[in-house]
This record gives C-alpha cells, structure tokens and sequence, in this order.
C-alpha cells in the first residue's frame, strides 16, 4: 500500500469535493490501486488545517469532520474559520505558500480561483512553489495553464514532478487524458462546447423561446451561471479552456490573446428560431487547429450532430490522423465532477511513478 499525503489549497466548491470524494472512495481507491489518500492540509484564506505541524508519515485531518463543522457552522450563519474553531477544530494563522513549502506532502490540489485578466495568481505562484519543494501537482484552475503553459511544464520537468490539469477543461468529461488514449495520433483540430452555462442559456432560449436576459436569469436562480456571469456569455471561459486544449493536446503555444472571441449576448430568440426552422441550433463553440487559428463564436449546428448537446452539458470533437473522429461528451461543472477529474489525475500519477 502507497501512502498519498495530499494538500488541499483553496477549499470552495472543488476543494470541498476532492474531500468529499476521499471520503466516498478511499477504500475502493486503496482497493484497486494500491494508494491510500491522505489529506494532510486545507488551506484557504481563513487559515490552515493540519494533520500535525510536520505532516510526518501516519497522521491525516478527519475530512469527516470538518466536513461536518462547515456545514453546521454555515448552517448556523457562521465563518469557515468560526464554524471549525466552534466545533474543536485548530485552525493555523499559515498561509498558502507557507503550507505548500513548510508541511511535508506528495501531492498540491490547487483549487483557488481562477484570474486570467491579470496575471493567473494565486494559482501560477502555488503552482511553481509546489514543484520547488519537491511535490506533483493536481489543479483545476484554468488561470495558471491558460497564461503560463510552458513555463509551468517546463518547471515540473525540472523538478521532475508531474502536473494533472484534466479538471480545467470539461469538468468530468475526459479530454486532456485523451493524450494517452490516442498516443500514436495526431490530433489536428478540436471543436467544442466548453461552458455549460452558455449552453444552458441557449438550450432554454432555443426550447422555450426565451429572450437573453430572460434565460440568463433564470440560470442565475438556479446556480448554473455566477451573479457576475461576463467570463461565461461573453466567451472568456471557453476561450481560456480552448488555449489549455490547443497547448496540451495539439502542441501550440497560444495564450488567450491569440482568441478571436464573441459570446451569447447578442443572440435573439428569432435567430434561434430561424436556425430551427432549418434544422440548426445555434451553440458557443470553440474551435482550434493546427495552423494556430483560435476561435470562439456562436455557430450554427446540424440537429443531428454530436455536438448537439442540450442543458449544462459539455462536448467536444477531436479529428486526428489514425482514430478519425472522436466525440467525448460529459458534464462540465460541479464540485464532485470536477473532484473526479482531480481524482483521476492523482491516481495517474501516482500508478506511473
Ligand atoms: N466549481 C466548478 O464546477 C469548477 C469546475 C472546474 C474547474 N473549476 C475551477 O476550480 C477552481 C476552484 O473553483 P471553486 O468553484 O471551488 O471556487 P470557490 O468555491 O470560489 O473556491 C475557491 C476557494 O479558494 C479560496 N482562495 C482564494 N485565494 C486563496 C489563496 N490565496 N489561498 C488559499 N485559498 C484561496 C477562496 O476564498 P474566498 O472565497 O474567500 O476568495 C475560496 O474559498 C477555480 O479556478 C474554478 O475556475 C471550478
């Protein structure tokens, strides 16, 4: 049995179910793989949570436990760190950087926020931090890939330190390890529906011919679009997520500025209804091939065609020289979703080396 010490940087909806996940699958996982995963730090911006000062081998934090104290605490109308401090738990005046370096682990889960209007940060900095001292690097932040690919690449191989990023893209649909799956290939371009709340928008607009606004809202109500929802509708996060496809399985070296991107907010109930009159939807799809042409826009899209995929789902079509075309299809947020990425990625590493 392989002993997995992992750190938890950022502990919202991602880091929360990475921990969830633990706590469903630790024995299937110690079961089939051979690893046991052990949290041994949660950091965020309220403090940090140790398994002990040193992380030394043996000792974890009860995930159960602060799962616990969270949710009664929130439920109480208390603070991350009230709510664990209420219910016994320590909590260290240490941040991220500090734990990343200071506590003995295998494996950094960053799950911060995502900022690529500026410089990718927290993320780059944990990012690089973590491979300093030694440790892989599992992340679902899309900042740090999408302004930083090479460099950060580069860092892990001169650490000679993994990292898994297969939660930036797709949430649990499976792309970035296609990789692997169609080693051997060329891939020469890839299509795709990479915001589940564009794709909602338009799916209600198109269903129940709802105006933008009306649809937008409705997804806000709901959950599936954030209350500032500008990086969804006008392309941002689909151009992001189509930079880190085109860098880590066509082989580019693009940044997001390299983007022609036009999001929903124009689209009107009438052009959706002409585009179904004929047999079209209209989705946002990103697009790359390999003479480096990036485009995100919203496109017309035969009914029967794979891409077609209706609510929050994700999509993606890949063309490559040997395996022809290939359709993976999945959902494309959620906290336990975007944990099954992370979990894969750890898994992957930690069977390979
Ligand atoms: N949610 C999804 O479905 C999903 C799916 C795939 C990928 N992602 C990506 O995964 C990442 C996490 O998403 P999320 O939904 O979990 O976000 P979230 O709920 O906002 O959680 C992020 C957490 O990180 C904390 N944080 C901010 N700066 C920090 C720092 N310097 N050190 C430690 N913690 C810090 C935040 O604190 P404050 O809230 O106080 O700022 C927050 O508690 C994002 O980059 C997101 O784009 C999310």
């Amino acid at each position: 049995m392989r002993e997995v010490r992992l750190s938890i940087v950022g502990f919202g909806v991602v880091g929360r179910g990475v921990t969830e996940v633990i706590r469903r699958k630790r024995a299937e996982i110690k079961e089939k793989f051979g690893l046991d995963l052990r949290v041994v730090a949660i950091v965020d911006l309220w403090g940090a949570v140790l398994a002990s000062s040193d992380g030394k081998s043996g000792n974890e934090i009860d995930v159960d436990k602060v799962l616990d104290a969270l949710q009664r605490g929130k439920a109480d109308g208390l603070s991350p760190r009230e709510s664990l401090e209420t219910h016994g738990i320590k909590v260290e005046d240490m941040q991220s950087l500090e734990v990343i370096k200071e506590v003995e682990h295998d494996v950094m889960v960053e799950a911060t926020p995502t900022n690529v209007e500026s410089d990718g940060e927290p993320g780059t900095s944990h990012i690089l931090e973590a491979l300093k001292a030694g440790r892989h690097v599992v992340t679902s932040n899309k900042g740090p890939l999408a302004l930083h690919f090479k460099k950060l690449m580069r860092a892990a191989e001169r650490a000679d330190r993994k990292i898994g990023f297969e939660a930036t893209v797709g949430g649990a649909m499976p792309i970035i390890s296609l990789r692997e799956a169609l080693a051997g290939n060329e891939i020469l371009s890839i299509k795709g529906i990479l915001n589940g709340t564009c794709n909602y928008i338009l799916t209600r607009m198109s269903e129940e011919n709802l105006p933008f606004e009306h649809a937008l809202r409705e997804a806000q109500e709901i959950g599936i679009a954030e209350a500032d929802p500008k990086s969804d509708v006008l392309g941002v996060d689909t151009a992001v997520k189509l930079v880190i496809l085109a860098n880590a399985l066509l082989g580019l070296d693009a940044s997001y500025k390299d983007v022609s991107v036009t999001g929903i907010t124009e689209i009107t109930p009438e052009a959706l209804n002409l585009a179904k009159n004929n047999g079209y939807v209209i989705k946002l799809i990103g697009e790359v091939d390999r003479d480096g042409k990036l485009e995100v826009a919203p496109k017309l899209v035969p009914k029967t065609h794979p891409l077609n995929v209706s609510g929050t789902l994700n999509a993606a079509l890949l063309k490559t020289d040997l395996a022809g075309e290939i359709v993976v299809v999945g959902r494309g947020a959620g906290g336990i979703e975007a944990a099954s990425a992370i979990i894969g990625d750890v898994i992957r590493i930690f069977r390979s080396s």
